[in-house]
């Protein structure tokens, strides 16, 4: 860490409540983190005010001012690395990052999905869990890897699906648990409980493994 608390910073493309609850997290002394920037390829994220509100500087880095991927994310390097953090946190962040970009920050990205991984990767998670008939769905928190979606979960929780639950519901469900886990996260990182060896992650030395999850 670069001090006593992680620095963040934190990456979102819009409403931003998961970024909410990190800072409340973080003004409530719940976690040794403090947020260094909010980062958003949309100028028009609510997310920016939440963290305007906060007093948190926030910048606008908007992919269609780049003309590929790459120049993005070198881009968004740059940005990054004159907050000099300790973890970058994806928070609603919308955007694909390539190969370079993940490397450079290796076990330093964390992502929260909302979906039990290794099921449903990618978009519309909620609608494809009602399609499915699924019972239970849930979020989950890993760290970021080139594998869209793939690398390694670090926590997640679930919640049953009823009968009268809608894609919104759900939703709003998810987002509920989203905000507990997401700072809970943080926190473990913060503490330097977390570990990466072969592509697998401990909490305090024991192997979590979600990976048989069905
Ligand atoms: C969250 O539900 C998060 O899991 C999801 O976007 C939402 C952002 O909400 N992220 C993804 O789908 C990433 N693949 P928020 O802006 O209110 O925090």
């Amino acid at each position: 860490m670069t001090g006593s608390k992680a620095a963040l910073a934190v990456l979102i493309s819009g409403h931003g409540s998961n970024l909410q609850a990190i800072i409340d997290s973080c003004n409530k002394g719940e976690i040794a983190a403090s947020i260094r920037c909010v980062i958003s390829n949309e100028a028009k994220a609510y997310g920016l005010q939440r963290a305007q509100q906060a007093n948190i500087p926030t910048n606008v880095l908007s992919h269609t001012e780049f003309s590929d991927r790459k120049l993005f994310d070198d881009a968004l390097a740059n940005l990054i690395d004159g907050y000099n953090v300790d973890l970058i946190v994806l928070a609603g962040f919308m955007r694909i990052l390539g190969a370079d970009f993940i490397k450079r920050y290796e076990h330093r990205i964390i992502n929260i999905h909302p979906s039990l991984l290794p099921k449903y990767k990618g978009l519309d998670t909620h609608a494809r869990v009602l399609s499915a008939g699924d019972k239970i769905h849930g979020a989950s928190v890993h760290f970021v890897t080139a594998d869209l979606d793939g690398g390694p979960v670090i926590t997640q929780e679930s919640i049953p699906v009823e009968s009268s639950d809608t894609a919104e519901t759900l939703q709003q469900k998810v987002h509920r648990i989203e905000h507990e886990i997401l700072p809970r996260t943080i926190g473990w990182f913060a503490d330097n409980r977390l570990r990466v060896v072969d592509g697998k992650v401990f909490l305090d030395g024991k192997l979590i493994d979600y990976t048989n999850h069905s």
